[in-house]
């Protein structure tokens, strides 16, 4: 007999358990940084989180001389992190072959101090993660830590080994097994292919029609596995009086030299549709539920192990607490970490992969008094129309900042410097504080809608 996807994951989930241990005792702290020897950190993926990681290494550490050599790779020319990399490279991720070649020669000992960073998801994360099982390559946090979290199937069977609450949720991979899930659950259901991210191949099935529908539209837009799906109850009072939060959680050597586990403050975040839009400083949630999303994920931290950053999305919605999924990396709505505490996630990263100390004060608040929100600044157009690649010509800071400075709005800008945009692509940050949660959010959103007309295209 065959072993079902279930079993197969189940297995896998076990093996990182027991590589864990192993993985563990292979990790040592970095005790000196030398340029003579630098520490080697690779970042597979060079956009704003990659940038976030690497600029950390030139701000505390001076770069190379300082004892740390940063590595970068993205698919385009002249993406956020190429220029402040000691070296980058421009290729095809997805390519096993050449990203494998590529790390090799970049960290040829696998015994010298080193950590690879997989900052997206497009990229080919199995190979990267059998180098780190098979030649003993650090890839963060652990190298099966990616592969689990890329996986949703394989994330809720995790939840499920851990006891942590999530929506109840099926695995299909058919359309019969897809229709059995959502008369078990009754609708709506929300259908999702196991491989994806910022929504693609999702559908909120509101009808029988849409559920029929929605097998065929994820198979068709999955990344990888295409015929597997996960079929979720879908919960809709979440956007109408819920909320959504990011627990951040970094393990990493303390001053004894003992990997441990510190909480990030929680994260909370809204958005109108798949892909992250705002987020802010502290969280507005009640104390018990704060502790219930540092409970869940500080087991989810436990169990894959290893160093780096987790990022646990969880739902709040009707006083509880659902674990949604896991990225084993900085995450897109942790980077207003970057204004209010001391360390930033992307610091953290690289502090805690390569074995490097963070203290306790470290994930405490900079900034204190005021709520501090972060807000996309887009280019525009819909993410799903047509792409059309447009480079930018020009964009008028001093605008930016003088509407900053007319308004009174105590802020900040963080424009990527992406060479061009396609509908909807994130080019970059505008932030707000106050002392009031809304009016920081409106000015944010302010700030980030007058920014986006002040980027000029063509
Ligand atoms: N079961 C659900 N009920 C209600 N909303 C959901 C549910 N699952 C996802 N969502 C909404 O869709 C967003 C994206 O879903 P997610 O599972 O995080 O996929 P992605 O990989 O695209 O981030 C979530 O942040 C949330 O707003
Ligand atoms: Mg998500």
């Amino acid at each position: 007999m065959t072993e079902s996807p279930t079993e197969a994951r189940l297995k896998f989930l076990e093996e990182a358990e027991a590589f864990k241990a192993e993985f563990e005792r292979r990790l040592t702290p970095i005790e000196h940084l030398s340029p003579r020897n630098p520490a080697v950190f690779v970042s597979v993926g060079g956009g704003e989180l990659g940038d976030l990681a690497l600029t950390a290494a030139k701000r505390m550490f001076g770069g190379l001389n300082g004892g740390v050599r940063t590595v970068v790779f993205d698919r385009y020319e002249g993406f956020p992190a190429q220029d402040v990399a000691d070296a980058y490279e421009v290729f095809d991720m997805l390519n096993g072959d050449r990203l494998e070649e590529a790390i090799r020669r970049h960290i040829p000992d696998p015994n010298e101090p080193h950590a690879i960073y997989l900052e997206i998801e497009r990229v080919d994360t199995l190979r990267v993660c059998k180098l780190g099982i098979e030649a003993g390559y650090r890839v963060a946090s652990t190298p099966y830590g990616p592969l689990i979290c890329m996986d949703r199937h394989m994330t809720k069977l995790m939840f499920d080994k851990l006891g942590l609450p999530r929506v109840e949720w099926a695995y299909a991979s058919s359309p019969e097994e897809v229709k059995k899930a959502a008369r078990d659950f009754n609708l709506p259901v929300i259908i999702k292919p196991i491989m994806t991210s910022s929504g693609h191949g999702t559908t909120i099935a509101q009808t029988w029609s849409e559920v029929e529908a929605a097998y065929d539209y994820a198979v068709k837009h999955a990344r990888g596995k295409g015929s597997e799906v996960v079929v979720e109850r879908f919960l809709p009072q979440l956007k109408k009086e819920g909320t959504e939060v990011t627990q951040l959680v970094v393990r990493h050597f303390n001053t004894e030299g003992k990997i441990v586990t510190s909480f990030f403050p929680l994260v909370e975040h809204q958005r109108p549709g798949a892909t992250y839009h705002e987020s802010w400083l502290p969280a507005s949630l009640p104390e018990e539920a704060v502790r219930k999303c540092r409970e869940s994920a500080g087991k989810i931290a436990e169990f894959i192990g290893g160093l780096g950053i987790f990022a646990v999305e969880q739902f709040y919605v009707e006083g509880k607490v659902y674990n949604n999924e896991v990225a084993n990396r900085p995450h897109d709505t942790g980077m207003i970490t970057r204004w209010m505490l001391n360390l930033d996630e992307g610091a953290a990263q690289l502090l805690s992969s390569l074995g490097l100390p963070i203290l306790e004060g470290d994930l405490e608040y900079a900034r204190k008094g005021v709520y501090g929100v972060a807000h996309v600044i887009l280019a525009p157009g819909r993410e799903d129309q047509s792409y059309r690649e447009a480079p930018v010509k020009f964009w008028g800071l001093w605008e930016v900042k003088r509407f900053m400075e007319a308004k009174g709005y105590r802020g900040d800008l963080w424009y990527f410097g992406k060479p061009a945009a396609y509908p909807g692509r994130r080019m970059g940050l505008a932030v707000a504080f106050h002392e009031d949660l809304a009016e920081a959010r409106k000015r944010a959103e302010e700030i980030a809608h007058h920014a986006e007309a002040k980027i000029f295209y063509g």
